[in-house]
């Protein structure tokens, strides 16, 4: 499949060496331009581009950059046809991305994200921490392999999007329309918890809409707390019991 990548941080850079290594053909761009991503594009695989460029004859997009720099790619992908699936990784954090009125317990992360680019996103690898993805990913049919949940409403692309969750070394969970995908938002008991998919399935149920933003601001000031102290276990633990 031929890919194109915005966005060469934790997750972007990552989910190109991956897909380049489960064979597909990865273009990859950031908002500083190809020239910048030379170490990136010899560590992945992938081919160093303009964002103009990542977004042309290809069949799918992943976006995986700040939430709020998502506002700046609506002229960019109005030319994209409308066959192209847009994939959508981002979260959206106030300390972050500052105060947006709406989303804590109203309009889901990646339907406002839809709203601003101007066309529908599925939304995956969301609810993974970029180590996770980094490191522990295993082949499909491993006992205990972890899950990530695709929500989405267009069923061919959210077919493809979990396609690619799989190549990326984790097992794919349809957790519904994108109405519902608040259930793997931040603050939830599937997000960044590592659960195979017998326990996301019970987790993406469990998930409390009003609790979400608070248990969201809680573990963040824990985090920030605790910050340089933590293991990525340790983190994946506080993820657990702030969500349960
Ligand atoms: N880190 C995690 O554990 C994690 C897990 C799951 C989901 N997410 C979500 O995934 C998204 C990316 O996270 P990340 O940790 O990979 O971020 P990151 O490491 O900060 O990388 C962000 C990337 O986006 C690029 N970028 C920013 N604005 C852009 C624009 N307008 N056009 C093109 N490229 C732009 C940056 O390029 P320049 O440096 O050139 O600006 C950079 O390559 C976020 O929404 C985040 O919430 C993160």
């Amino acid at each position: 499949m031929k890919i194109g990548i915005i966005g060469a941080g934790n997750i972007g850079a990552t989910l190109a060496r991956k897909l380049v290594d489960a064979g597909h053909d990865v273009k990859i761009a950031n908002s500083k331009g190809p020239d910048t991503l030379a170490d990136i594009a010899k560590d992945t695989g992938a081919q160093a581009v303009t964002k103009e460029d990542a977004v042309k004859n290809v069949d799918t997009v992943i976006l995986s950059i700040p939430f709020l720099s998502y506002q700046t790619l609506t002229s960019l992908l109005s030319g994209v046809p409308s066959d192209v699936i847009v994939i959508d990784t981002s979260n959206y954090y106030p300390f972050r991305d500052g105060v947006l009125d709406g989303l804590d317990n109203g309009t889901p992360e990646s339907v406002w994200v839809g709203e601003h680019i101007g066309r529908p996103v599925v939304k995956a690898w969301n609810a993974v921490l970029a180590a996770t993805l980094a490191e522990r990913g295993k082949p499909k049919g491993t006992e205990g392999r972890i899950a990530l949940p695709v929500a989405g409403d267009d069923d061919r692309a959210k077919a493809v999007a979990m396609e690619l969750v799989e190549a990326t070394g984790f097992d794919a969970l349809d957790a519904g329309s994108l109405a519902d995908s608040w259930r793997q938002q931040p603050g939830t008991p599937a997000y960044c918890t590592e659960l195979a998919i017998d326990e996301l399935k019970p987790a993406l149920l469990a998930a409390d809409r009003q609790r979400a933003p608070v248990n969201r601001e809680t573990l963040i000031k824990g985090f920030m707390e605790n910050y340089g102290k933590l293991s990525h276990d340790d983190t994946v633990a506080m993820n657990r019991a702030g969500t349960a």
